[in-house]
């Protein structure tokens, strides 16, 4: 595996390879969660090219951007043993110079939900996001349905500035009891743990409630948040493929997304039906 730190480093690397590359960019703190996309990065092309970039533009100021986990050498393992062929590790330097040009998120679906709790978030994920895919030139990219409004956006982006990039939707990886993989998990105590589970419950109360023919938007978050207390809710969003809110779930074309404080940590989940 190549460690590159710098992009001419990277891009001397990827001259090296021919045939596909598939692209998974993350954060870091990597775990099964990253793993599966890179596992089906593996096997559907010729070189995995792995980002790992904690981007400062996509935290907001007092958000958790000089805590977030950095876990450096588990990581370089972990991609090494999934047979990723290029890891680019780069520092803020490399990526960002001074008064830049930005993507700014689409108002309707950029600034809504997770946009709405953290305004200019999506900005900055979409800005590094073109930033990387024109560094790596991926044939395919692969985003988690966790994350799904940053999917959502990023497809947008792809379409809108017509990037030569297939972008792969992966779905949520959990651990046993429901809880959704994730890098901040590590942040909640044993107690705080337990209380995290209601986020995935009440995603499963709302399932059995579609799956028993309930399909009314509003009695759905009802019986969500009564699963979900007495957790500090941020949302409790109903809404269709393109993020447009809906009074009624319409299977095959439903999100179903909650945000939810457990102490100080924001978590988010969500069900695709
Ligand atoms: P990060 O949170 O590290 O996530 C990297 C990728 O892993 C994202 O596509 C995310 O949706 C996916 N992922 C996270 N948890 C998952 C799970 N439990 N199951 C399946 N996939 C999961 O998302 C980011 O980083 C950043 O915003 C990034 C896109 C890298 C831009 O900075």
């Amino acid at each position: 595996m190549i460690i590159a730190r710098s992009v001419n480093e990277l891009q001397d690397a990827i001259a090296r390879r021919n045939g596909s590359i598939g692209f998974v960019p993350t954060m870091g703190a990597l775990h099964i969660g990253h793993r599966s996309l890179i596992d089906a990065a593996r096997r559907e092309n010729d070189t995995v090219v792995v980002s790992i970039f904690i981007n400062p533009t996509q935290f907001l100021p007092g958000e958790d951007f000089s805590k977030y986990p950095r876990k450096e050498e588990a990581d370089f393992k972990i991609c090494e043993i999934s047979g990723v062929d290029i890891l680019f590790y780069p520092d803020v330097k490399a990526m960002y110079g001074e008064d830049e040009v930005r993507i700014c998120a689409p108002d309707s679906r950029g600034y809504i939900l997770e946009g709405a709790s953290r305004p200019g978030h999506f900005d900055g994920v979409l800005t590094v996001v073109m930033k990387l895919f024109n560094q790596v030139r991926p044939t395919r990219a692969y985003f988690g349905k966790k994350d799904a409004q940053q999917l959502t956006l990023i497809t947008q982006m792809v379409k809108n500035f017509f990037m030569n990039v297939e972008i792969i939707p992966m779905d949520t990886v959990r651990e046993g009891d429901g809880l959704a993989l994730s890098s901040r998990n590590v942040y909640l105590d044993p107690q705080e743990r337990v209380e995290a589970l209601k986020i995935s419950a009440s995603l499963k109360r709302a399932t059995e409630q579609v799956m028993q023919g309930n399909l009314n938007s509003e009695s759905i978050r009802q019986k969500m948040a009564a699963v979900l207390e007495p957790l500090d809710v941020e949302y409790i969003a109903i809404v269709n493929r393109f993020f447009e809110s809906i009074d009624e779930v319409i299977l095959g074309n439903t999100i179903i997304l909650v945000a939810a404080r457990v102490g100080t940590t924001r978590l988010i989940d969500n069900v695709w039906m």
